[in-house]
C-alpha cells in the first residue's frame, strides 16, 4: 500500500478527521477529507463528529481546533508548523496594548496564538473581516490585530479608524512589484488576483482581493480568462482542478527562489509522511489549557455566529 492508501485506512480505522488549509502540498491536499480557507476549516472543526482531528495546516489552525473541541485528539504533523503573523503578536505585549484601551472592541485575526484569542472580543478570518468590523457599532474604537496589512485593507473598505498592531506575513510580504508590473506586461489582459495579508501597493493593482476561498470562487466565476495570483503557491493546485482551462501564474516572489513564486515555509513543514507518522503514533498532540481555552472560545463562537 502506499502512503495515501495507508493513511486513508488509518482515518477509517480511528475514525479521524484530516482538515487541509489550500497552502499544503498536493498530496496532502489529496487525502483530505475537507480542503478550505481559514473560515471554512474552523467551521469544520466546529461541527465535525470524528473522534480524532488532524490538522494540515498550521500551529494555531490546530489550536482553534483544539479550543473547539477538547475532549477530542486534535494532531499537528509538524509542531514546529508555526506562522509569522502568530509570532507577530505576542500574549504579554498585546494585553498590554488591550489594557490600555479598554474602551476599544478587540478583533483578532485568527492567525494568532489562543492567549492572544483569550484577549479578544471576536476573531476575524480574511473572508470575514469587513462583516464582523461593521457589527461593531460605529461610535466604538476598535483594535485590530495582528495583521496591519489586512488591517488597512478593512479600513479602507468600512472607512473605520482602527487602532492597528504592527504584524505582517512574511509570505505575503515578499511579493516584488516590479517583477509584478513585469509579469503583467509580459501577459497583458491577465488579471492580478491577491490576498488582502499583502501590502497595499500590491493590493492597488488587484481586480479581485479576498480569502484564499475567495480567490477560488472568483476564478471559477471568470474560468477563461489568466491570472496572476498573489497568495502563497500552494493554492494554484485547487484553483487548477477547479477551473482547468484558466491560465495561473503565480506571482513572484522578491527573492529568486526556485519555484520563482511565495511559499510558507512553516505550511511547507507538514509532508504525507508526517501526516502518516502522526496519525499512527496520534502525535504531536495540540494542548491547551483550560483556563485559556474558556476564554479563547468566546471571540471564536462570536465570529462563527456572525458569519452564518
Ligand atoms: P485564508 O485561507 O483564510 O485566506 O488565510 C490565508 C493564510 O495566510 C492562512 O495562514
Ligand atoms: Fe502565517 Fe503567512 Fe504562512 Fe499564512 S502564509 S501561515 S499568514 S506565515
Amino acid at each position: 500500500m502506499d502512503l495515501h492508501q495507508k493513511i486513508t485506512e488509518l482515518k477509517k480505522q480511528k475514525n479521524a478527521v484530516i482538515l487541509a488549509h489550500y497552502y499544503q502540498v498536493p498530496e496532502i491536499q489529496e487525502v483530505a477529507d475537507y480542503v478550505g480557507d481559514s473560515l471554512g476549516l474552523s467551521q469544520k472543526a466546529a461541527e465535525t463528529d470524528a473522534e480524532m482531528i488532524v490538522f494540515a495546516g498550521v500551529h494555531f489552525m490546530a489550536e482553534t481546533a483544539k479550543v473547539l473541541n477538547p475532549d477530542k485528539k486534535v494532531l499537528l504533523p509538524d509542531l514546529m508548523a508555526g506562522c509569522s503573523l502568530a509570532d507577530s503578536c505576542p500574549p504579554d505585549a498585546f494585553r498590554k496594548l488591550v489594557e490600555a484601551h479598554p474602551d476599544h472592541v478587540v478583533i483578532t485575526y485568527v492567525n494568532c496564538s489562543a492567549e492572544v484569542k483569550a484577549l479578544s472580543h471576536i476573531i476575524c478570518t480574511s473572508s470575514n473581516a469587513e462583516k464582523i468590523v461593521n457589527s461593531v457599532p460605529k461610535d466604538v474604537p476598535i483594535i485590530f490585530a495582528p495583521d496591519k496589512n489586512l488591517g488597512k485593507y478593512i479600513q479602507k473598505k468600512t472607512g473605520r479608524k482602527m487602532l492597528l498592531w504592527d504584524g505582517a506575513c512574511i509570505v505575503h510580504e515578499a511579493f516584488s512589484m516590479d517583477k509584478l508590473l513585469k509579469l503583467y506586461k509580459e501577459h497583458p489582459g491577465s488579471k492580478i488576483i491577491a490576498h488582502p495579508e499583502s501590502e497595499s501597493h500590491i493590493l492597488e493593482t488587484a481586480t479581485y482581493i479576498g480569502s484564499t476561498a475567495g480567490m477560488i470562487d472568483y476564478v471559477k466565476k471568470h474560468p477563461a480568462e489568466k491570472f496572476i495570483v498573489a497568495t502563497e503557491a500552494g493554492i494554484l493546485h485547487k484553483m487548477q482542478q477547479e477551473v482547468p482551462q484558466a491560465v495561473l501564474i503565480p506571482a513572484p516572489a522578491e527573492e529568486d527562489n526556485t519555484c520563482a513564486c511565495s511559499e510558507c515555509a512553516f505550511m511547507k513543514m507538514n509532508t504525507l509522511q508526517k501526516l502518516y507518522d502522526c496519525l499512527l503514533h496520534e502525535t504531536p498532540q495540540i494542548e491547551v489549557s483550560e483556563e485559556i481555552r474558556k476564554k479563547a472560545i468566546l471571540p471564536i463562537e462570536r465570529m462563527l455566529e456572525l458569519s452564518k
